[in-house]
């Protein structure tokens, strides 16, 4: 696999695992924790600069392989919205912090965002990495590079 991939794979990789430690942290507050704060600092982890330049880069192979003949499934052309979605919801989240004390209301939230997360890196991972795998040329990877965060 493309190195490049194998990077973004990598990436993931780290996501799965804070999304075990907020899974776990959500799991708490079900059973009457109330503190949200150490959920809400884990998910800052996921609207940082390390995954803006993700999706950034997720974007620059989006676009080369759009420009190929390969054929292009529903959830590859997803990506893009989802990617926009994430960055809305990153909003809503933080609004939320700062608006409600009801922890089910947040619990809800949260485990909805981040159900659509990892539904989003199983269709990159399972469909959109392979075929961008398969169907990028060496220039058009030398291109992506270039523009690499
Ligand atoms: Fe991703």
């Amino acid at each position: 696999m493309n190195v490049l991939l194998k990077e973004l794979q990598a990436y993931h990789h780290e996501v799965a695992i804070k999304i075990t430690q907020i899974n776990e942290l959500l799991r708490q507050l079900r059973h009457g924790s109330n503190d949200c704060s150490p959920l809400f600092k884990m998910l800052e982890a996921l609207h940082g600069d390390a995954e803006r330049h993700h999706h950034e880069n997720e974007e620059l192979i989006r676009l080369a392989l759009l420009a190929t003949d390969a054929p292009i499934h529903q959830r590859v052309k997803d990506i893009e919205r989802d990617h926009q979605a994430f960055g809305r919801i990153a909003g809503q989240l933080k609004m939320l912090e700062d608006t409600t004390q009801e922890t089910r209301v947040i619990a809800d939230t949260i485990d909805d965002f981040i159900k659509k997360y990892y539904d989003h890196m199983d269709a990159e991972e399972n469909i959109f990495f392979p075929v961008a795998d398969k169907w990028l040329s060496d220039n058009q990877w030398q291109e992506i590079k270039r523009q690499w965060h």
